[in-house]
């Protein structure tokens, strides 16, 4: 083959990669347009051009070149119908639609109230030197209520109250079992908060549930007294509803604490001059509390001569409602995204 017949199949290869180049990279119908016309027009084209000279080579050099520019031709066709069709894709793909319609809601997750609340209240008392510890739903009898020196007769142990599940079990009416269990298992100090669900025959209504959270804490060690579980629930309300948070603590009864008392803030929703919330009280119980009864540690095996502690017992669930300004706990069930969809952004 001739020097002079290699130069034409040289020119059609660079004349058919710079066709390439240029194609993937135009956009729109004119620009493919235009670039079939510059290469493969039937006056101008230059590889046309080229194809045209076929009829002045000799017979060998037309079969090569001819071959090339054949090929070449083929192969820019290709590409032009390729780089049409993606084009008509795209365009055809907004065609006939609304382009000012809202965008479609992409969903996220949000974490529920009740597991921020949870989380806050363990993370405040975590900064006091608090660990966290969790058990069981379904607990023994014993740790529900005899261990915590519930009589027999005590009416929270009616069938009317509890779930019971046989063998000895149940579905835990609250999360003072878990004090049992830490107390059995770790030795003072003890400083623990214990977050989890509780089960009780209620109906649902707005303010009650069939099942519910709480969150126990508890503190044991020497000289513990009545005053360091003022401070630590003061300070803890303070720190949960805001600096100006009044409390204030009014006597109660419960088997496991001696002395025991519910602490209440100041209604959130009035700020104390009464209304519905707070059936115009102005307070809100918030938690129950009291120094652990010495009967505790003696079924625990701690010894009540050396030790004291104070707990409490407070319902995230109903917490949430006042921190969120929330008004019946049912909504805390609903699984409603209306309502989930505010806390996206809580972290
Ligand atoms: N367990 C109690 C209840 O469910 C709440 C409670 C009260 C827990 C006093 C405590 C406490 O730890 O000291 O009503």
């Amino acid at each position: 083959m001739s020097s002079a017949s290699a130069d034409p199949v040289a020119a059609l290869a660079a004349l058919r990669a710079e066709a390439e180049a240029r194609i993937r990279s135009a956009v729109g119908r004119e620009a493919l347009q235009q670039l079939k016309t510059e290469y493969l027009g039937r006056k101008a084209g230059r590889v046309t051009a080229v194809l045209k000279t076929l009829p002045s080579l000799d017979p060998e050099a037309r079969r090569v070149v001819g071959q090339a520019a054949n090929d070449a031709k083929a192969a820019i066709e290709r590409l032009l119908e390729e780089a049409d069709a993606a084009r008509v894709a795209l365009e055809g793909g907004t065609a006939g639609r609304d382009l000012t319609m809202p965008a479609r809601y992409a969903w996220r997750g949000a974490i529920h109230p009740v597991t921020l609340v949870i989380d806050e209240i363990c993370a405040i008392f975590a900064e006091l030197g608090f660990s966290r510890y969790v058990g069981p739903e379904a607990e023994t009898e014993r740790n529900n209520f005899t261990a915590l020196n519930f009589p027999p007769e005590h009416p929270a142990l009616d069938m009317h109250d509890t779930f019971y599940l046989g063998e000895g079990k149940l579905l835990r009416t609250h999360t003072s079992p878990l004090q049992i269990r830490v107390m059995e298992t770790y030795q003072p100090p003890i400083r623990v908060t214990m977050p989890g669900m509780c089960y009780r025959r209620d109906a649902f209504d707005a303010s009650h549930a069939p099942v519910f959270s709480q969150v126990e804490a508890l503190a044991v060690d020497e000289g513990i007294t009545f005053v360091d579980l003022k401070a630590s629930l003061s300070y803890f309300a303070r720190r949960f509803f805001g600096r100006e948070t009044r409390v204030r603590f009014r006597p109660s009864f419960f088997p496991f604490t001696e002395p025991s008392a519910d602490m209440e803030v100041e209604c959130r929703i009035c700020h104390g001059s009464g209304c519905p919330a707070c059936k115009n009280t102005g307070w809100m119980e918030i938690l129950g509390s009291g120094m652990v009864d010495p009967n505790v540690f003696v079924n625990v095996g701690i010894d009540p001569e050396k030790y004291t502690g104070w707990a409490f017992g407070m319902g995230p669930h109903r917490m949430a409602l006042l921190r969120y300004g929330i008004p019946d706990i049912r909504m805390l069930y609903d699984a409603d995204v209306r309502l989930h969809d505010q806390f996206v952004d809580a972290v």
